[in-house]
């Protein structure tokens, strides 16, 4: 899988040296690339925007820089014939992202590039001119609901999440079983170390019982809880049929 990063303030990416990812680039699991945009400006100040067309605030970033970069990416040959190559763009107008969108990504595709806007944001005819070639996908994605200064800390977030579910970059696949947002639907019950006793709360005792069958319905009963209190919409998403008596009762 690899990673082709484009932004204004490559140094921004510069936190994917680091941790697991950084670790799975150097094993050679994955293949980062982050790319300064201004080195495909042809002027002398590297300008990569201009004023709105029609009008309004801020600035827009240029569709011409932007195509020359992005062709370069994708003129890349990944020594395979027809990969799926994604071109994942960060906008507050994006489609959600989500763990079945990044384990999809994982698995199934071979170049994800990022292109990172700043200010108001890319010439809406880059996201259409490689909608409409053949060989790439355009994903628009969004984080959240809030308002981002650059899509910057968005790739961030894509690279991290997909590449850990890369087959081979976590050693150990069993911490992905259990996750928040996996395959159960619910979030992720709380997890306790030692010491058993800190500042005058003590670790749940059902968890020290060694009895496995009780603590595992402790675990599913503390998902549900807080599933329903802090999304309530994961709740009303679960399928009925996968819920047990004791699931109906929490
Ligand atoms: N760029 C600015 N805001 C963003 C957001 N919420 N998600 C993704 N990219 C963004």
């Amino acid at each position: 899988m690899r990673f082709d990063i484009f932004s204004v303030f490559p140094a921004y990416l510069n936190a994917l040296q680091l941790s697991l990812v950084g670790k799975a680039s150097e094993g050679g699991a994955i293949d980062i690339a982050v790319h300064d945009l201004r080195d495909w400006t042809e002027d002398r100040h590297r300008t990569v925007d201009d004023t709105p067309v029609g009008g309004g605030a801020g600035m827009v970033m240029r569709a011409d820089i932007w195509g020359r970069a992005l062709d370069s990416a994708f003129d890349i040959d990944l020594g395979r014939e027809n990969p799926r190559r994604i071109l994942a763009i960060p906008t507050p107008a994006g489609y959600p992202l989500s763990q079945e969108i990044c384990t999809d990504l994982a698995r199934n595709s071979d170049q994800i590039v990022i292109a990172c806007g700043r200010y108001e944001g890319i010439d809406g005819r880059v996201a259409e001119h490689y909608a409409s070639r053949e060989e790439v996908e355009v994903f628009e994605f969004s984080l959240g609901d809030y308002v981002l200064n650059g899509g910057e800390v968005a790739a961030l977030a894509l690279v991290e999440a997909v590449a850990r579910l890369v087959p081979g970059v976590i050693g150990n696949p069993e911490s992905l079983v259990e996750e928040s947002h996996g395959s159960a639907g619910l979030l992720e019950y709380p997890t306790y170390t030692r010491p058993l006793d800190w500042r005058g709360e003590s670790v749940p005792q059902i968890l020290t019982s060694g009895d496995h069958g009780r603590v595992a319905r402790w675990r599913r009963d503390e998902a549900l809880r807080r599933t329903a209190l802090r999304r309530p919409d994961m709740i009303a998403a679960l399928d009925a049929q996968k819920l047990d008596r004791r699931d109906r009762a929490a």
